[in-house]
């Protein structure tokens, strides 16, 4: 007989999951953007439905196709994202930001293609709104996990971070790890939370998926509504 391993770590949880980057539009062909493959975020989204979770994955633009039993809805702009985020978190125990949100978009998008000219481009941004920020800052928040991709000082930001943003658990990576990270199919975290940290080796993003999200079942208990 066939047995079926039945992984209910999640069962009658609900996983929001934001992916890949965002693209902020300049004018009608141009746009500014953030390296992200996609890849960490679809591989939590698919790790948390194996686990039994029920998975709404908001993505960025990425060539990855959305992984069984989850709920993708597409999305290009911060802002579309964070709309996006904001109207299916309410019914969500577990938020996890993954996508490389562009922190700035234009402040004017112009109408037409803009036409070279002088030997300078000067174009003035505004500030994109935190989705991760927003969403922790909820009452109730759900169990609310970040990342953060740094080249320097990891531990510190990961933990300013964590601080600041009224974070449950950061997922820290070191972007200047060779064969890691951007685009890799492995890559290696280090997780923090209020009391404690631990290091997860390099490993397929599959597998490092499945242990972070092990952490996570292990922390959101202790969360109160
Ligand atoms: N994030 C978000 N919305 C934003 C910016 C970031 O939801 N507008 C989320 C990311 O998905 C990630 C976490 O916040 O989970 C940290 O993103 P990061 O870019 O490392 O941090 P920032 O707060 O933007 O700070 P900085 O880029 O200056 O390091
Ligand atoms: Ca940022």
């Amino acid at each position: 007989a066939l047995s079926v391993i039945q992984d209910d770590t999640f069962q009658q949880k609900s996983i929001l999951i934001t992916a890949g980057p965002t693209r902020e539009a300049l004018d009608p062909v141009r746009y500014l953007s953030n390296h992200s493959s996609g890849k960490m975020g679809y591989a939590i989204a698919q790790a948390a439905a194996s686990m039994g979770a029920k998975v709404i994955l908001i993505s960025g633009p990425t060539a990855l196709s959305c992984p069984s039993g989850v709920q993708r809805i597409d999305v290009e702009s911060a802002a579309d994202m964070h709309k996006a985020v904001m109207k299916a978190v309410s019914d969500c125990d577990i938020f996890i930001a993954t996508a490389a949100v562009a922190d700035y978009r234009a402040k004017h998008i112009a109408d037409n293609k803009l036409k070279k000219s002088d030997d300078e481009l000067t174009l003035t941004f505004v500030k994109n709104p935190d989705i991760l920020k927003d969403v922790a800052a909820m009452t109730p928040a759900p169990f609310s996990v970040g990342f953060a991709a740094e080249s320097q000082n990891i531990a510190e930001y990961a933990q300013g971070k964590l601080i600041s943003k009224k974070l449950d658990m950061i997922a820290a990576n070191d972007i200047t790890a060779a064969g890691l990270g951007f685009n890799s199919d492995r890559n290696a975290l280090h997780v923090f939370w209020k009391n404690g940290d631990i290091k997860l080796a390099p490993d397929s993003k599959f597998h490092l998926a499945k242990a972070l999200l092990a952490l996570v079942a292990q922390h959101c208990k202790n969360k109160t509504p």
